[in-house]
């Protein structure tokens, strides 16, 4: 039996860490840091751990009273709720007001959220240089914000946000500007006729469209420059409508999945698993 399948059996000693969501049965957490456990041979198991929304309060922070849990994964529909919990935030998650990790300090709530910089690690384990570039980011949702912020704390040239919503825009790029007073910001609204993109190095969507087989294309591609790097946040399917087409012109992509494949280290560290 090899290393990497040799199962560590859970005893007294085991320190536990939690995944907490409602629904709950869709997480992934167990299977991406239970093998990785494993695979270190760290004596840690990670559980799914289905807390309702309206109860978060109580049982959070009774869970970490307990000085074997070491802290959880949080994902919806508490991510902003629990934020609001902490004790003390890291910068992603004061700028986004969403936490997506929370390690436990005796007794206290330790918050960060790992979106944005798990898009960066991807983006640089992936081989992409987004030093001085210039970065189109398509929305001004929740990942959007989480992106930004990430995105704003690198060296890129400029950072455009385009969103249907022009406000929602506006406000992602005044919030930016109070945190990041040297980056280069600019805001539009995302319409049919789409930017102009052949200045961009990089087009992000992070948008919604992509999730359904008919959705419009978040922006057409036509104005595309052959440095123009076409990503898309969506995870299923895995290679949306708008990526095939920009991969067909002959233009580099990044999917979806390496924003969360790169989150696991980061996350790793932060919640202190191998201690
Ligand atoms: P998430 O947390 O995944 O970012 P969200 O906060 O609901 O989700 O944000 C969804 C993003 O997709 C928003 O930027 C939204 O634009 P609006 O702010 O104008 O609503 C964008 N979006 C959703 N449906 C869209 C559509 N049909 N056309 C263009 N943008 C769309």
């Amino acid at each position: 039996m090899t290393s990497s399948s040799a199962h560590l059996s859970i005893t007294g000693t085991t320190r536990i860490f939690g995944v907490i969501a409602d629904p709950i049965s869709h997480v992934r957490a167990p299977m991406v840091f239970n093998p990785l456990f494993n695979e270190k041979g760290i004596d840690a198991v990670l559980i799914p751990l289905h807390i309702p929304e309206a109860k978060l309060e109580e049982t959070i922070h009774a869970l970490a009273m307990m000085p074997n849990m070491g802290g959880v994964c949080v994902t919806i529909p508490h991510k902003i709720a629990l934020a609001d919990l902490c004790d003390e935030l890291g910068m992603a998650a004061r700028i986004t007001g969403a936490v997506n990790a929370v390690r436990f300090d005796e007794g206290r709530l330790i918050g960060d959220n790992f979106d944005g910089s798990g898009f960066v690690a991807g983006c640089r384990g992936e081989g992409i240089d987004i030093t001085g570039k210039k970065i189109l980011m398509l929305g001004a949702g929740g990942a959007a914000r989480a992106i930004a912020a990430a995105l704003a704390g690198e060296n890129i040239a400029e950072l455009t946000i385009a969103n249907r919503s022009v406000e929602k825009a506006e406000a992602l790029v005044r919030l930016l500007r109070e945190h990041f007073d040297t980056l280069s910001t600019d805001f539009m609204k995302l319409d049919v006729d789409g930017p102009d993109i052949s200045g961009m190095d990089m087009v992000i969507n992070t948008t919604s469209l992509g999730l359904h087989s008919d959705d419009a294309l978040p922006c057409s591609l036509i104005s595309a420059g052959p440095q123009t790097v076409i990503a898309d946040i969506i995870m299923i399917p895995p290679q949306t409508r708008w990526m095939d087409m920009a991969h067909k012109q002959g233009l580099k992509t990044h999917a979806g999945r390496h924003m969360l494949d790169y989150q696991r280290d980061l996350i790793f560290d932060f919640l202190k698993m191998a201690d």
